[in-house]
């Protein structure tokens, strides 16, 4: 449900519950009725995260906030407003003046406590019979009046962000049955209608006839067709161009190299993550009025068992020409990457970027809260990074090991598509750059964070959204 966000001088009569921003250190707000040892003694020592409800028989709850003992940063005020959701549990209105706090400029401070607001109350509402109750309805940003107008910015940037990591959530989360690559074109042209943005949806005669062998492959085994979908964002005279692709294996069951049927396989119906991430941000840029032009390739297929799926020895073409001989048809990812990265670069774009929840050894390196990020220019790579600070989507980078280039030697054809038992996450990115020619380019891996098992934070259960408001960020604050 969306949720209306505030801009107020005072708190209105009759919201449900008052954030009351506390720091670790210095002065307790009197609003709370509560000194610095009364807090403590009940467990609150004012760190970011924590939060103490303080209900009244005669008034609105308070709910103390922790802060830190820092200055407020975006991704403190981030968490502390999620954290200010999650305590205030059912209740439907919220006040709080987190954005208020100095330290940040009044947008960045708005935008941030909208987003973690937000977040933290999505739930994804797709098949319930019984609608949930309560839950944040509206959010009030109590601000003095220099920052007003700031915050008024601030929350309209959030809340645009947000609801569009709420869509990539909701587009993970979706059983497969719900989500098939038809479906997802289908979501992609009423998002495209909705938000201002080019589509051209590509269907398997068109990409056999393309030359997309990688795509044709992967869908082989299945009963339902695959589609590409390409949205085009250009605003006037742009400034940049960008092309992004995201990996939409709608549902992968590893093909006929089949994975166990345990929980992991149960996840697999949100490999489709980097595509929704695609999908979601590229929705952003008109409202957000992005001033680089972008192009979003989102790769849609399942990879499914069956007598005509594609088998181990087969040799798969790709768009650009390159061959691959298949050594495990569950390292699927990469191949419907590699038509969509040929693709991309063929309109010469100044960098393209790939977002896909390619391979378990990226979780094995770097756990389900970061995603590994590779690539062949630095200078691009620390773009990526840039945005993954602000937007408090962690990322690491790996190195791209030329090295390791050699496992992928195949007897037959220019590749195979899976090297050795290590390094997996490097040697899938070593595949990916053998479609991106000279076109700087960055590979983001999010494998581990494209799920949460439980809440925490803004992070709700299930699908994250993992990706959408860095993609965004990277967009707005691209230039050639
Ligand atoms: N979609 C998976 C990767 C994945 C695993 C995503 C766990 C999210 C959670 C990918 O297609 C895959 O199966 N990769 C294989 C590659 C291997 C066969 C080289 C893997 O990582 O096991
Ligand atoms: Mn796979
Ligand atoms: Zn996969």
């Amino acid at each position: 449900m969306a949720v209306n966000v505030q801009i107020a001088r005072g708190t209105p009569k009759t919201v449900e519950s008052i954030g009351v921003p506390v720091g670790a250190h210095g002065a307790v707000p009197r609003s709370l009725g509560l000194s610095r040892a009364a807090l403590v003694a009940h467990g609150f020592e004012g760190k970011v995260g924590q939060t103490l409800v303080l209900p009244s028989t005669t008034g609105p709850t308070h709910i103390a906030v922790g802060i830190g003992a820092d200055k407020p940063t975006a991704s403190s005020l981030r968490n502390a407003a999620a954290a200010l959701v999650r305590a205030a549990g059912k209740r439907v209105s919220i006040a709080t003046s987190l954005a208020d706090l100095e330290g940040v400029d009044a947008a960045t401070a708005a935008q941030a406590t909208v987003e973690g607001a937000l977040l933290a109350a999505y739930r994804y509402q797709g098949l319930k019979t019984e609608s949930a109750t309560g839950g944040l309805q509206e959010l009030t940003l109590v601000v003095g009046e220099r920052r007003t107008a700031g915050a008024r910015l601030g929350a309209d940037r959030g809340s645009v962000t947000a609801s569009a990591a709420a869509l990539a959530r909701d587009l993970a989360n979706m059983p497969p049955a719900h989500l098939t690559a038809r479906m997802f074109a289908d979501k992609a042209v009423e998002v495209a209608g909705a938000s201002g943005l080019e589509i051209e949806v590509f269907n398997k005669d068109q990409l056999t006839a393309m030359g997309c062998g990688g795509m044709i492959g992967v869908n082989k085994g299945s009963a339902e067709p695959p589609r590409v979908v390409r949205l085009t964002y250009t605003p006037r005279n742009p400034r940049g161009h960008l092309v992004l692709v995201g990996k939409g294996v709608m549902y992968d069951s590893g093909g006929i190299s089949l994975k166990p049927s345990d929980g992991m396989h149960a996840l697999m119906k949100m490999d489709m993550s980097g595509a929704a991430a695609v999908l979601a941000a590229m929705s952003t840029l008109s409202a957000l009025k992005c001033k680089s032009s972008v192009v979003g390739y989102m790769m849609c297929t399942d990879n499914m068992p069956s007598g005509s799926a594609f088998k181990l020895g087969d040799v798969l073409t790709f768009r650009n020409g390159k061959t691959a001989e298949i050594h495990n048809t569950d390292a699927e990812g990469r191949l419907v990457l590699a038509d969509g990265l040929s693709l991309g670069v063929e309109a010469n774009p100044d960098a393209i970027v790939d977002i896909a929840t390619l391979t378990g050894a990226v979780i094995g390196a770097l756990g389900q809260k970061m995603a590994g990020v590779l690539g062949n220019n630095q200078p691009l790579i620390e773009r990526v990074k840039a945005a993954s600070v602000d937007t408090d989507e962690s990322v690491w980078q790996l190195p791209l090991e030329q090295r390791y280039r050699k496992l992928l030697d195949s007897n037959v054809a220019d590749m195979k598509n899976v090297g050795g038992p290590y390094g997996g996450a490097i040697i899938a990115a070593l595949f990916l750059s053998e479609f991106v020619g000279e076109t700087p380019w960055a590979h983001l891996d999010i494998a581990g964070p494209m799920n949460s098992e439980a809440d925490d934070g803004w992070l709700s259960r299930g699908g994250t959204g993992f990706g959408t408001r860095l993609l965004i960020q990277l967009a707005l604050d691209f230039t050639a």
